[in-house]
Formats: C-alpha cells, structure tokens, sequence
C-alpha cells in the first residue's frame, strides 16, 4: 500500500481546497526542514518529538549548520539549496518548515506552497507587504495547512489573556499599547557596512545566503551571518519585525482584529540606509469592531526602551510594567499582558486560566487532521502586513501614511509605495499570486 501523502493536487495555485487523504492512517507526516540550525534547530526538534512524523530532509545554505540538526535523523539527505531538495526528494516531502532569515521567508515559502508543501514559517511570515498578501493568498488557494512560528500564539499566557478579553474581562477596548525593550539595531553591532570582510566560510554558500537581495560581501561573522541580519534593512526588520508578530499575537486574537490599519505615523530616534532604528513609536489606527468603544482603535508600538506612559491605565506611576508588553485599556479595567508571562488586570481580578498547547504539534495535527488550525497563514499575513506597515512609516518619520489594505497603497503618499515590495535580485524574483475571483 502506497504511505499515506498529505499531498494537495499539483496545481497548488489552483482556488478549491483539494487535500488528497490517503488510506495508511498509520503513515507519518514527513517534514523537510529549511533553516536548520538557530530558531530552524528548535523547530525541527519540535516537530520531531510529535509521533507522527519523520524529518526526512534537510536544507542549510550552511552546511556546518545541519550537523546539530542531522543527529535526529542520520539517514535524511542534506542539501544547501532547498529547490534542489525539492526537486531531488519532492515525493517524499509533505511539508516544511521554514527558519531562514526573514528576506528569504517568501521566496522559499511560495515556491514550496506551490509544490503542495505544508508550511510552517517562522515570523515575520515575510520581508516586506506584498509577499505577505502573496503568502496570505496562496495559502488561502490552496487549502494547504500553515502555521506562522509564533508560538505563545499557543502558550497558556496569551491563551489566556485572549480568552479573557473575549469574555468581558475589561469590557470593550479603548486603546492598546505595546512594546518590546530590544532595539532596531543591536544584534550586529554595526550600523554602516564593515570595513573589512572575512574569508566566507567553506561551509557557506554566500549567493545562496543573499538570494534575493542584491549582492554585498560576506562581512564579518554575525555581522549578517548568522543572526546579526535582524538589524539589516535589506535582511531583517529590526525590532518591530522581530517581536511584532509576537507581542502583537494576543491583542489581534484578543481583539478579533482582521481589518488593515487605516492610518499609520511613526516617530524615531534616527536612521539611516542601512539599519533600522534603535528607537521606534510607532501609531497605529484600526476600525473599530464588536471589541472597541469607539469606531477606531489606537494601537502604539514602542521599542528601544521605549514604554508608554501609566495615564488612563489604572496603574500608579511606580508600577514597572514588564520590559516587553502589551497593555490593553478597556472599559472596566486594563489587562497587561507581559512578553511572556501571565497577564494580571488594574483591578486585580483573577482570570480562567486555559491550558497552554503545543503550537508546532498543532500545524502537524492540522496536517493529519486536514483542520486549519488558528495561526495559518490567513491570520499571520494580515499580522505580518501590520507589523511591517509600520516599518514603511518608519522611513517616512511624523507623517501619517493613509493605507488601503484592498488596494494595497497608501493613497496619500505614492512615494511609500516603494516600500511595500523590494528590488528582486536578478534570477531571484517571485511570481505573483494570481487572485482569484473571490480575493
Ligand atoms: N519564534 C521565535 O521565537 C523565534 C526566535 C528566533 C528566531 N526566529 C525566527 O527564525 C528565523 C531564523 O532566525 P535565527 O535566529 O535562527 O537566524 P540564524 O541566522 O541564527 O539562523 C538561520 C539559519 O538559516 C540558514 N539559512 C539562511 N538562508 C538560507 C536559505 N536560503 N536556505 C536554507 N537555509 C538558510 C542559515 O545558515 C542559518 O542556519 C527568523 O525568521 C527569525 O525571525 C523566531
């Protein structure tokens, strides 16, 4: 008997869900893995302690970092390029999970959507808006199961917290604030291109490493490679990418917010080409919905050390918030929810724990169960879209971009356009989503 696929029909482009269940229910989910060490390390390992499944390749641009990785399972081919992976051991793989830096999330997410690979994607799901729609778009089509790799989406803090909310804890919604202590640039230690470059490692494949972005040498190590390309405009999104998609989670969820910002403005401490800032305020204003008091919602990002301030919270000016947070002022009360710790109210009300879950066995279960679980990529694109939104306002310091989400374009200042996609690396580009008739 052939081992049950979790395959989806070729045309993975193609508008019908068409998830093929196979007759074997004792087969496993194989899991190829892109990004294999770092983050890609602990989600390899995550999927791996799930019963149903088998790691059955693995793709690191950096070969010395698949060796870790390779331990769990000795047989599975390693390879540094993933399309080479794809085309060599396509059959064998029903999905993947995605760990590379974030500019390379889209590129490698869509080509293997395409191929009818299940995908779990670490977060930011993308570089920048556009592959977010693109990535949104896809899953959407074409019924895959996705998980965006945020997981306290599933810890039983944010559970909680989003639970409460939804059940009246603080009425309805006034404003949020939330905040991360990291900074936009910290990580490399460099805020201009090195001097000086080292050999490039043997074990690296450097082109592969840039993929779509545009050409520059190697660095120093960690300058970009590895973890040190957070702080990179061209590789990363600073703060606000790093810890958005994760701070932001429980008051999306929260909140039931699903509609595009309609307006955002950011302030900084100063930036250049290069980096992002080390210090960001950032305003968001969503509409309203059945959770707001009013017909919008303010929503402030703050990094860098930035906090907001205790007026309206309910909270006396000496309570220290967490380093990293959100705080959400509602009618009857304001819930903080620390980044990651359990959320307590200014009235000192005690709340209905839930249990926590398992985020990365969730997307496997999704797999076996052919359930999209909460988190796909239908929820993390319009987060991730969010997220970045805000790192265009950044580039455009004071002003207030109006945004339409449908449109996508801020129709009172072309100039931000720019900055919704990149300049594709020759050999590098990706091919639209088409949409379909019904979005
Ligand atoms: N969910 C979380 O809590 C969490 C925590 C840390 C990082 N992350 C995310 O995980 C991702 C990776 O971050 P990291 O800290 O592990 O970075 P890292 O630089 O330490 O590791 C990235 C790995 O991907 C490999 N890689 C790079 N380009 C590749 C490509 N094109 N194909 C295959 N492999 C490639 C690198 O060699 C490296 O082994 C990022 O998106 C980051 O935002 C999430």
């Amino acid at each position: 008997m052939k081992r049950r696929r979790f395959l989806v029909s070729a045309a993975a482009t193609v508008a019908a869900p068409a998830i093929v269940r196979g007759q074997n229910l004792n087969s496993r989910v194989q899991i190829a893995g892109i990004g294999c060490d770092g983050k890609g390390y602990s989600d390899l390992s995550e999927m791996h302690g799930h019963q149903k499944t088998k790691l059955v390749a693995f793709c690191d641009v950096d070969l010395a970092r698949t060796q870790r990785i390779a331990k769990l399972s000795p047989d599975a081919p390693v390879f540094q390029d993933f399309r080479e992976m794809l085309a060599k051991q396509g059959e064998k793989i029903d999905a993947v999970t995605v760990s590379t830096p974030d500019h390379m999330h889209a590129f490698i997410g869509i080509e293997a959507m395409r191929q009818g690979k299940h995908c779990y994607c670490q977060k930011p799901l993308t570089h920048n808006v556009w592959e977010a729609r693109q990535m949104s778009m896809l899953a959407k089509q074409s019924g895959l199961i996705t998980r965006l790799g945020n997981q306290i989406h599933s810890h039983q803090f944010y559970r909680t917290a989003a639970h409460a909310v939804q059940n009246g804890a603080i009425g309805k919604v006034n404003e949020v604030h939330s905040w991360c202590s990291a900074t936009g640039h910290g990580k490399s230690f460099h805020i201009d291109r090195p001097k000086t470059n080292a050999a490039i490692p043997s074990t690296l494949d450097w082109d592969k490493w840039l993929g779509v972005a545009q050409e520059r040498p190697f660095g120093e190590w960690k300058v970009y490679h590895p973890w040190g390309w957070r702080d990179w405009q061209d590789f990363g999104n600073g703060a606000l990418g790093d810890f958005g998609c994760h701070i932001l989670d429980p008051v999306f969820t929260a909140l039931n917010i699903k509609k595009a910002p309609t307006s955002i403005t950011a302030d900084h401490s100063g930036m250049n080409e290069e980096v992002w800032p080390a210090q960001n305020t950032v305003r968001y204003v969503f509409p309203g919905n059945e959770m707001t008091v009013g017909s919008t919602l303010n929503v402030t990002w703050y990094d860098g050390g930035r906090q907001p301030s205790h007026r309206g919270t309910g909270f006396p000016s000496d309570h220290a918030f967490p380093k990293s947070g959100s705080i959400l002022i509602g009618e009857k009360a304001t819930m903080v929810i620390p980044h990651v710790g359990a959320c307590y109210l200014s009235n000192a009300a005690s709340l209905q724990e839930l249990p926590g879950q398992n985020h990365y066995h969730g997307w496997v279960d999704g797999i076996l169960s052919g359930e999209q679980p909460s988190d796909g990529f239908e929820y993390g694109g319009p987060l991730t879209e969010a997220v970045l939104l805000g790192n265009v306002a950044v580039r455009f310091r004071g002003q207030a971009l109006q945004w339409d989400g449908q449109a996508m374009e801020f129709p009172n200042h072309p100039d931000a356009n720019r900055y919704l996609k990149r300049d594709y690396r020759a050999g590098w580009e990706i091919t639209p989503v088409a949409p379909t008739v019904a979005g």
